[in-house]
């Protein structure tokens, strides 16, 4: 078998247009949505993706603001600025990125979140809402990864989805998604990880398999079976001598190899990274049409 490559950025740029469309209707009635992310001193990974996540707001016409803050910032003051934007009007949406200095509480920091605001969905009563299947702000990976799999005509339904990762952003929101009844959903799950005995055991038997554990190429051919999905979330630096960078980025599961037994892949990059920026756009404009919402009838 030969498997159908799952093109992530072309996916994407449908669904930004169409999100484009909406952006540019809440702006005709006055509601420009607004997205305010926060970024925390100096971490090179977390610089590009922020300035990408700017970047397309910004295109797309959302009134998207950084607020770049040093290494040092306190606690004290980095809990002000997200008060401070829990109370502006003009920002329906607001992310910090992640990971946060180590002197800083990250637990206490997504808690400060407005929930209305949360476009991460990182936020206990959002977490909540998901795990009980109601209507909330989904992380943006997770709510990728399973719009990848819909537009892909990738059944879900019946299938045996085996998550290797249960990382709170990627893995346990992907379990709590693929477990309810519901269309895009409805899987037999099973999530593995540190602490899983034999990992090919459980590999072999995905229909679908989400590689989500952050370590270059992990996921070998002999792991998985012949016709499987696999969704490849990771993106990591895999040093090569022959690349003009000295490295070049690859996934968790050893694409060339995989994509030989697999029926359908995600490559890297280019697959589920350009969905996770789509899905924090939606989530954008999702929060920004619920806020005008209640405002109208408030
Ligand atoms: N760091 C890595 N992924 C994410 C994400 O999805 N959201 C935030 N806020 N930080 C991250």
């Amino acid at each position: 078998m030969s498997a159908t490559i799952i093109d992530g950025k072309k996916i994407a740029e449908g669904i930004k247009h169409s999100l484009k469309e909406e952006i540019e209707n809440l702006r005709r009635r006055g509601s420009t949505p607004g997205l305010a992310v926060v970024l925390v001193g100096q971490n090179p990974a977390s610089q590009i993706y922020v300035s990408m996540k700017n970047k397309t707001a910004a295109d797309l016409g959302i009134n998207s603001r950084t607020i770049t803050l040093p290494e040092a910032t306190t606690q004290m003051e980095l809990l002000q600025i997200v008060r401070e934007l829990n109370e502006d009007r003009t920002v329906h949406a607001i992310l910090i990125q992640l990971p946060l200095p180590s002197h800083i509480d990250e637990t206490m920091m997504i808690n400060s979140i407005a929930p209305e605001k949360d476009v991460d969905g990182f936020h206990p009563i959002n977490r909540g809402k998901l795990m009980l299947g109601a209507d909330t702000f989904i992380p943006c990976t997770p709510l990728g990864i399973q719009q990848l799999l819909a537009i892909s005509q990738i059944n879900t339904d019946g299938k045996h989805v085996v998550i290797v990762g249960r990382s709170r952003i990627v893995g346990l929101p992907l379990a709590n998604m693929f477990i309810q009844k519901k269309d895009g959903a409805n899987a037999t799950v099973t999530v593995c990880h540190t602490g899983t005995g034999d990992l090919t055991h459980f590999t072999r038997q995905a229909d679908i398999l989400i590689a989500a554990i952050g370590k270059a190429e992990f996921i070998k051919a002999q792991m998985v079976k012949e016709g499987v999905v696999v969704i490849d979330v990771g993106v990591n630096r895999l040093e090569d001598s022959k690349d003009s960078k000295g490295y070049r980025i690859v996934g968790d599961v050893e694409f060339a190899a995989i994509a030989k037994k697999a029926s359908a892949i995600t490559p890297v990059p280019g697959g589920v990274g350009p969905m996770t920026i789509a899905m924090l756009i939606y989530n954008t404009v999702k929060a920004t049409k619920e806020f005008c919402a209640s405002s109208s009838t408030g």
